[in-house]
């Protein structure tokens, strides 16, 4: 059982730097977890205290039923993917791929064939003579990528693999890696701070913020019902528009700070609204594609129209505040001109304006 347990996870530097506070998480058998956050939030360091190279200052870490904080990292049945990927540099490339089958005896035969394999996967193919100083950033990156590839370990640890490529060449070994996994179903660990990586490649996501694990959730779940203002601005591009308004009515409706007539929010979600008390200050938070243009009761005056081919961003003021939406590239809408917004009352969200918790309704 390849279960990974984070169990109120700590780590200090001697420097005082807290990197990871109280972080507990239970990744499944044949998981794809990715840890999401901005640079500097604590991925690596978590990672690498998963690996074995980092010990943890408090807490503790199991694989199964098994602790395994004092093991060596060779002892933990691993496979990592560096953010700065070391390659020996006097090996050439398929010394290097071949390298961790070599070490635990496999015959050469089925080196030279796995190698093969991945560079046909990882388009090296023509590569595997040079030495890493003959290759570029991505191609280098594509190496070690296939170097943890290539053998058979309980879990995979992948921290950034993508983020030296071009953009073409990322986006085809993310499906690559998405068909690996399902594959060979076993439990990934990924770290990113690209959100449409975690969103499009993970089972779940786990999103932190200065060391502190703010969600763990289905990319679906992430995205529909962020548990807080952090996670509802770091998921989602354009990110959601965050408005100032209050719980109005009977407890069913929302006034938007600059808006007229109160939205009304569908009964279900009223009913668990009316818990909380009505006249209460609250934000609101509405995505790009929740505000509808040209439609509705409400009016706003159009700051700008970026136009994508697909569709177009639309920055609006509404009474004072600033929000995106997006809307069809048909529309011909002009900027300093008013339009007419409606809101997608369905899909609103509320948060705490202290905590900036999400309020359950
Ligand atoms: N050896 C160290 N000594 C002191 N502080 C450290 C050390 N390594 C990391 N840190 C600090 O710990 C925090 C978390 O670092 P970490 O490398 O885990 O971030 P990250 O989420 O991987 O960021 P990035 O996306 O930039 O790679 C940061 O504030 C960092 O400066
Ligand atoms: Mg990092």
């Amino acid at each position: 059982m390849a279960t990974v347990t984070l169990d109120h996870l700590r780590k200090d530097f001697p420097d005082g730097t807290v990197a990871v506070e109280d972080f507990s998480l239970l990744i499944e058998d044949g998981e794809f977890l990715t840890l999401l956050g901005p640079s500097g939030c604590g991925k690596t360091t978590t990672l690498r205290m998963i690996a074995g190279l980092e010990t943890p200052t408090g807490g503790a870490i199991r694989f199964g039923d098994r602790r395994v904080d004092d093991l060596a990292p060779g002892q933990r049945n691993i496979a990592m993917v560096f953010q700065s990927y070391a390659l020996y540099p006097h090996m050439t490339v398929r010394q290097n791929l071949e390298y961790p089958l070599k070490k635990h005896g496999v015959p050469r035969e089925e080196r030279r064939r796995r190698a093969d394999e991945l560079a046909l996967m990882l388009q090296i193919g023509p590569l595997l003579d040079r030495r890493p100083k003959q290759l570029s950033g991505g191609q280098q990156q594509r190496v070690a990528l296939g170097r943890a590839l290539i053998r058979d370990p309980e879990v995979f640890l992948l921290d950034e693999p993508l983020s030296n490529l071009d953009a073409t060449l990322r986006a085809q070994l993310r499906a690559e890696l998405i068909q690996l996994h399902q594959r060979i179903g076993k439990t990934m660990v990924y770290v990113t701070h690209d959100q449409f990586e975690a969103m499009t490649m993970s089972t779940r996501i786990a999103v932190l913020h200065q060391g502190r694990l703010q969600q763990v959730g289905t990319p679906d779940e992430v995205y529909r019902r962020p548990a807080n203002r952090f996670v509802a601005s770091f998921v989602g591009t354009p990110a959601m528009n965050f408005l100032t308004g209050e719980i109005a009515g009977e407890g069913d409706r929302i006034a938007i700070a600059g808006v007229t007539t109160p939205v009304s929010l569908p009964p279900e979600r009223a009913a668990a609204l009316r818990e909380l008390s009505p006249a209460r200050d609250v934000i609101v938070g509405l995505r790009p594609e929740d505000i509808l243009v040209g439609t509705g009761e409400a009016s706003a005056t159009i700051k700008l129209v970026e136009p994508l081919g697909h569709e177009a961003l639309v920055y609006l003021d509404i009474g004072g505040q600033s929000v995106i939406s997006r809307a069809s590239s048909e529309m011909s809408l002009r900027a300093k001109e008013s339009t007419a917004i409606d809101f997608r009352a369905a899909r609103l969200h509320l948060f705490d304006p202290a905590s900036g918790r999400r309020l359950d309704c």
